[in-house]
C-alpha cells in the first residue's frame, strides 16, 4: 500500500527510545522527514544512525518535553530544520508505578506535566501549520493501563486515560481542517524501559527474563507481549493518507487483553 507521506514531515517525541525510535524509523522507511525528539543526546545519535539506514536522514532534537519552553523549543526547531510539520507522533513518557495508599500527589504530577501537558503543547504548537495547510495527523501513544486502573500503576493509568480523553477533544477541534486525531493504547511491549523492569524482576525471582517475558504474555490471548516496531506500524498507517476515516479512536494494541469495551 502507498501510504503516500514520502517527504512529509514529522516530529516524533520520544525518538531516543524504544516505541519512539522504532516509529522515527518507520516512518522514515517511508520517505518522511523525521525530527525526533529526546533529552539523551548518544541515544538520539543512535536513533539518527538507524533513519539514515532506513532511507531518509532524520533530524534530532534535544529537549525536556516536561515544559513549555521545551516544547516550544522543539517545534521551533523542526520548523527551522524542515520549514514545516505535517505529522506529530506524541509518545514521550515515563510515569513510575506507586501503590495508591501511599504515592505522593508528586508522582502523578511528573506523570501529567510531561504526558498530559506535553502532549497538549506539542499539538497546540503544531496545529497552526497543519490547518495553514488543510492537512494533519496526530497520533498519540497512551496505553491500555488507561482504562485499567491498578492499585500499583496510578500515575501511569491517569497519564494515559487523559491523553485518551485529549484526543477526543482535539479531534472534534481539528477535524474540520483535515487534521485526524488518534490514539494508540498498548499493553506491555519489551522496550528498554520495561526491560529494565523484567530485569529486576528476573533477578528478584531468580528465574531467567526470558521466562519473565514469557509469563506476562502467557494469559493474554495472543500469547505474547508485544514488540515495539508492531506498535510503530499502526503508528505509522494513522499517519498515513489512506488512513482518512479513523477519528478520535483509540486503538488498543493489548492483545487482546481488555475484557470490556473502552
Ligand atoms: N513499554 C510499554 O509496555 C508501554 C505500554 C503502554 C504504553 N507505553 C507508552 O509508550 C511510551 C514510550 O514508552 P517506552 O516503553 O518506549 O519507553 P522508553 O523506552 O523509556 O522511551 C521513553 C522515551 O521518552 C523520552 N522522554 C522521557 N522523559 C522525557 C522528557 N522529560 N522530555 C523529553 N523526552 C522524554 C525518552 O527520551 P530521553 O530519555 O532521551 O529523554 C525516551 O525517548 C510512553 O508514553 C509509555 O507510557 C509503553
Amino acid at each position: 500500500m502507498d501510504l503516500g507521506i514520502r517527504d512529509k514531515v514529522a516530529i516524533v517525541t520520544g525518538g531516543s527510545s524504544g516505541i519512539g525510535r522504532e516509529c522515527a524509523i518507520d516512518l522514515a522507511r517511508e520517505g518522511v522527514k523525521v525530527a525526533f525528539v529526546g533529552r539523551d543526546q548518544p541515544r538520539l545519535q543512535e536513533t539518527l544512525a538507524m533513519t539514515r539506514d532506513a532511507g531518509t536522514e532524520g533530524y534530532a532534537v534535544t529537549a525536556d518535553l516536561s515544559n513549555e519552553e521545551g516544547c516550544a523549543s522543539a517545534v521551533e526547531a523542526c520548523i527551522s530544520h524542515y520549514g514545516t510539520v505535517d505529522i506529530l507522533v506524541n509518545v514521550a513518557g515515563a510515569a513510575q508505578p506507586a501503590p495508591v495508599l501511599t504515592m505522593p500527589a508528586g508522582a502523578v504530577q511528573t506523570g501529567l506535566d510531561l504526558k498530559f501537558f506535553g502532549y497538549m503543547r506539542m499539538a497546540q504548537l503544531v496545529a497552526p501549520y497543519m490547518q495553514a495547510k488543510g492537512w494533519g495527523r496526530i497520533v498519540n501513544v497512551a496505553g491500555a493501563a488507561g482504562s485499567s486502573p491498578t492499585t500499583e500503576n496510578m500515575p501511569t493509568s491517569l497519564a494515559n486515560i487523559t491523553v485518551m480523553n485529549l484526543t477526543h477533544a482535539l479531534s472534534d477541534a481539528l477535524a474540520g481542517d483535515g487534521i485526524l486525531v488518534n490514539v494508540v493504547c498498548p499493553g506491555g511491549v519489551d522496550t528498554p524501559r520495561t526491560h529494565a523492569r523484567y530485569a529486576a524482576r528476573a533477578e528478584r525471582e531468580g528465574k531467567p527474563i526470558e521466562d519473565v517475558i514469557a509469563e506476562l504474555g502467557k494469559d493474554l490471548p495472543a500469547g505474547r507481549i508485544a514488540r515495539a516496531d508492531e506498535v510503530a506500524k499502526m503508528v505509522t498507517f494513522l499517519s498515513s493518507e489512506p488512513c482518512s476515516y479513523v477519528f478520535a479512536s483509540a486503538i488498543y494494541m493489548d492483545g487482546g487483553g481488555r475484557r470490556a469495551t473502552p
